[in-house]
């Protein structure tokens, strides 16, 4: 008998397994085992008929799905490379179109021998276009990823745009497209790509990425860099996965995400490490789950979930403001790091520095938004759920949360420097419920926060309709 170690697994199917254990509350191991139980007890029938079809929307199985990747002229053009691999390693074929300007970073050479197919160049080449080619690359894919999605690229998408072999099949597609953005954040924060990428967005173009972190040019950070080669693969798989369930359907699920700043003076705040990402992710994952998703979030640098209506603020108490006029919800999900403190008296101007002399800093609490919207009277959503981000005594500091609060869930995570949890991509979370008189905890296992956020909508989902009967 074989032995199997999950370690050894493909890391999407470890994805998968510990997505539905932390949905079971069982380890990624007792999941297996139940899956393999439940396998070997089903009848079973040879044959192919018996053999999973892995059907993708497009109705073919991910091995057959084509996707067509243009290379814009960035110089994350080389982590394009590292895509094409994630994509074979899900099982897509790869055609690669690079634009003349990515030639200059990676060569086409490198993009075939990684793809095992032909890569293209030109729009006036005799090889390819004797039948049209580019209206068959545009077409003969089930989606086109622009990765790097250059700002250049993207103006002259936005702008219709069809002079180069790129271009042209942008515009003559009628195939799902997903642009990886990748420039300087000066580039990307310009009034022009704002604009353009407004007008993509519109069109029906998705995003992935950018993120925030450091360029490729020497002490240059921000919002910016292209999504990681994974992420732009997992975004692909969700685009082309048929759309799963909706359990949400019909709800309104009212989040908020980030830190807050309160001003000192004009051009000081008193800030923490939120990165916004759990809340993000959760605001992505209800609206998958069909949810209509308000998403209130503080300062931060990732773009607005498809989907998703998203109210930016500043403060604590723009914060409250903005969720008051969001309600009623059927569920609000309060994942904000809100500061707990504001200063007395903010300052009109700066506050200027005087030898020996300290500016006394007087603080004054900030409104509870949790508390508040768990003890309102008429609008109390019916669901209320707290986070908690604890450096100690996590579960007990939890528990006395969700008394104090009066919410229904606490999501308690350990934000200890050495966790790397506050600014990074996982997450490792106890979920406190009170269940009548009783507090359930359940601990799940380190997970990427797209999947604690998938997991803890799936327990949502269950939650509503038990509530409903439904
Ligand atoms: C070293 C170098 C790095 C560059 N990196 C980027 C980048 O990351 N993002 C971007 O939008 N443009 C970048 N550019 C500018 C693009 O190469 C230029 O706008 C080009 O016309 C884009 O071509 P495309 O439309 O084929 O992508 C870079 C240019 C140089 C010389």
């Amino acid at each position: 008998m074989a032995s199997l170690t999950i370690r050894k697994l493909d890391e999407a199917i470890k994805a998968a397994l510990r997505v539905r254990a932390a949905q079971h509350g069982r380890s990624v191991e007792d999941e297996v085992r139940g899956i393999l139980r439940e396998a070997a007890a089903a009848p079973v029938a040879l044959g192919p008929a018996n053999i999973s079809s892995g059907h993708n929307s497009s109705g073919k199985t991910e091995a057959e799905s084509q996707v067509t990747l243009i290379i814009g002229g960035g110089i994350a053009a080389y982590k394009s490379l590292d895509l094409i691999r994630r994509l074979k390693e899900r099982g897509f074929v790869v055609r690669c179109v690079l634009t003349n300007a990515a030639q200059q970073f990676v060569t086409p050479l490198a993009a075939s021998a990684l793809a095992n197919t032909r890569a293209y160049t030109g729009l006036f080449d005799p090889a390819s276009e004797f039948d049209v080619g580019h209206i068959r690359l545009a077409r003969d894919c089930d989606l086109i990823v622009v990765a790097p999605a250059t700002a250049d690229l993207m103006a002259k998408m936005a702008g219709g745009h069809a002079d180069d072999l790129a271009t042209a099949i942008l515009l003559a597609t009628d195939r799902p497209v997903l642009l990886a953005p990748a420039m300087n954040p000066l580039m990307w924060s310009n009034a022009a790509t704002r604009r353009n990428v407004a007008q993509l967005v519109r069109d029906g173009v998705t995003l992935v990425g950018p993120d925030a972190g450091e360029m490729a040019e020497a002490g240059e950070s921000g919002v910016g860099r292209m999504a990681e080669p994974v992420e732009i693969a997992e975004a692909v798989l969700g685009m082309l996965r048929p759309a799963g369930p909706r359990p949400l359907a019909g709800r309104r699920v009212l989040i908020t995400a980030g830190p807050t700043h309160e001003p000192i003076d004009p051009v000081r705040y008193i800030a923490n490490r939120s990165s916004g990402k759990q809340g993000f992710a959760i605001a992505a994952a209800a609206r998958a789950a069909g949810a209509e998703v308000v998403l209130v979030s503080g300062p931060v640098g990732l773009p607005d979930p498809p989907g998703v209506a998203v109210k930016r603020v500043e403060s604590a108490r723009e914060m409250l403001a903005a969720v008051e006029a969001a309600l009623p919800a059927d569920v609000a999900i309060f994942a904000a790091a809100v500061a707990d403190w504001r200063v007395a008296s903010e300052g009109d101007q700066k506050i200027k520095k005087a030898a020996g002399a300290l500016p006394r800093l007087e603080l004054v609490e900030n409104p509870d938004i949790l508390a508040t919207v768990a003890r309102l009277a008429d609008a109390r959503p019916p669901l209320v759920i707290g986070f908690a981000a604890e450096t100690e005594h996590l579960i007990d500091h939890a528990r006395a949360k969700l008394a104090r609060k009066r919410c229904d869930w606490i999501v308690a995570n350990d934000v200890s420097p050495a966790g790397g949890v506050m600014g990074g991509d996982r997450n490792t979370v106890h979920v406190i419920r009170k269940d009548g008189d009783e507090v359930r905890v359940d601990s799940w296992p380190a997970m990427a926060k797209d999947e604690v956020a998938t997991a803890l909508v799936a327990r949502i989902a269950e939650a509503v309709h038990a509530r409903q009967g439904t």
